[in-house]
């Protein structure tokens, strides 16, 4: 979110809904500016040590003919596709559609970067910004080399040197990524059945949304309303990473951990049809080979009236880039999967009013965004997380 004047602070305000305005302070709004310019410095960087800038010129050209002519393979077109959008979007080049293609142009020569007094100035925010930093500075790094072929983007950013990079990011002590927690954590709590709530959740990770929704659920009194929450990640380094801190954290509740794989049948998993009163998951649901069937797995897993709470990074416009999404642009898991014109238009983030008709395509019958991402997108186009809450009819 960009700075903004307290008026539009009081604006804001009434689109929260379910949310504290507490969680918006200044300092909070002025980091993820910060870290979204940065972003912009690095796409400014990389198009310089790429020579991506000398190969753009007034005259339009797309992506797939600069791929080509700059000789990089073809896994690097998801990652480069993502520059020129982000530059665009930033208002360095021009983009303009012709029959459905964009091409890119650069009507003036593009300013050196700034990347090492960005970082500054974001660290001078709030020091705990470093998690974020350091997993661009990561992937900008990785972007020569996997554009020349010398490294998968897997290798470069998923290998075991990366790990504590990972931990340190998807961690509640990283502001940024912690609000996904916070909002997942809120509207789970107010769906969360009074009495003998069964949660399943996906994609658990280290368990960095679970921790926020057990504090959540604690600071309410409302722990004993779990009859049973079921942990689920499909690695075993980041379950049993979980399994350990949780455990030791809340050893008389009722969680059990597990592996599920969101992209395979869930039953044959051990997840039986209407087990769960609430399903819910943070930042995962995006990285589903078939949304489709994902979501249908969901709904069949939840009782008659129960929620799928997906929390996730929301694009505020139809094609938009974002800067986080430069470190996922080198992985496959995010780009890869099964595209759906109608549903799923492109891979990773949607807009609210893609994942609407995704849900309702899928047949939950009412959905729920918190906050009130489609008013709040017009005033704070910066405005990223939230959570869709979606039925399943009763
Ligand atoms: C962005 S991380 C979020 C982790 C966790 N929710 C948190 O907030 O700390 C995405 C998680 O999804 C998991 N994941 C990736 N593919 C998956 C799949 N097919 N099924 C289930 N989980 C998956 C990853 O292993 C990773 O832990």
């Amino acid at each position: 979110m960009p700075a903004q004047h307290p008026s539009q602070m009081v604006e804001l305000d009434a689109h929260l809904g379910e949310l504290s305005p507490d969680l918006f302070s200044s300092i909070f709004v002025a980091s993820v500016q910060a870290l979204e310019t940065y972003g912009i410095e690095w796409a400014i960087e990389l198009v310089h040590q790429l020579a991506i800038a000398p190969a753009l010129g007034r005259e339009p050209v797309a992506p797939e003919a600069l791929l080509s002519r700059l000789g990089f393979v073809s896994a690097f077109d998801p990652a480069l596709r993502w520059l020129l959008r982000r530059l665009a979007s930033a208002g360095h080049l021009v983009c303009e559609e012709r029959g459905g293609a964009r091409l890119y142009s650069q009507p003036q020569p593009l300013r050196p970067a700034a990347i090492a007094e960005f970082r500054d100035l974001a660290l001078a925010i709030d020091p705990r910004n470093a998690a974020s930093l350091d997993l661009l500075d990561a992937a900008g790094e990785s972007y020569p080399k996997v554009a020349r072929g010398e490294l998968s983007g897997q290798q470069a950013l998923l290998g075991p040197h990366r790990i504590a990079l990972w931990t340190r990011y998807f961690h509640n002590d990283n502001p940024i990524y912690a609000i996904n927690n916070i909002i997942a954590a809120t509207a789970v709590a107010n769906r969360l059945p009074a009495a003998q709530g069964r949660i399943l959740e996906i994609g658990a990770g280290g368990g960095s949304g679970s921790e926020a929704l057990l504090d959540t659920l604690g600071q309410r009194g409302r722990l004993s309303a779990i009859a049973s929450y079921r942990i689920t990640e499909p690695s075993p380094f980041f379950r049993r990473r979980a399994q350990r801190g949780l455990t030791a954290a809340h050893p008389q509740l009722p969680l059990e951990f597990a592996e599920l794989d969101i992209d395979k049948p869930w039953a044959e998993q051990g997840v039986e049809p209407e087990s769960a009163d609430l399903i819910f998951g943070v930042n995962v649901v995006h990285v589903a080979q078939d949304l489709a069937f994902s979501l249908g797995e969901a709904l069949r897993t939840l009782v008659p009236g129960g929620w799928l709470i997906v929390e996730e990074c929301v694009r505020p416009r139809p094609g938009e880039a974002i800067s986080t999404e430069m470190i996922f642009q080198l992985l496959d898991s995010f780009t890869a999967v099964k595209i759906d014109p109608k549903t799923r238009p492109n891979p990773g983030f949607l807009t609210v009013a893609e994942w609407r008709k995704a849900l309702r395509t899928a047949g939950f019958d009412r959905v729920e965004v918190v906050p009130d991402l489609e008013a709040i997108t017009e005033s704070f186009p910066l405005f990223f997380a939230g959570a869709l809450c979606a039925r399943k009819p009763r």
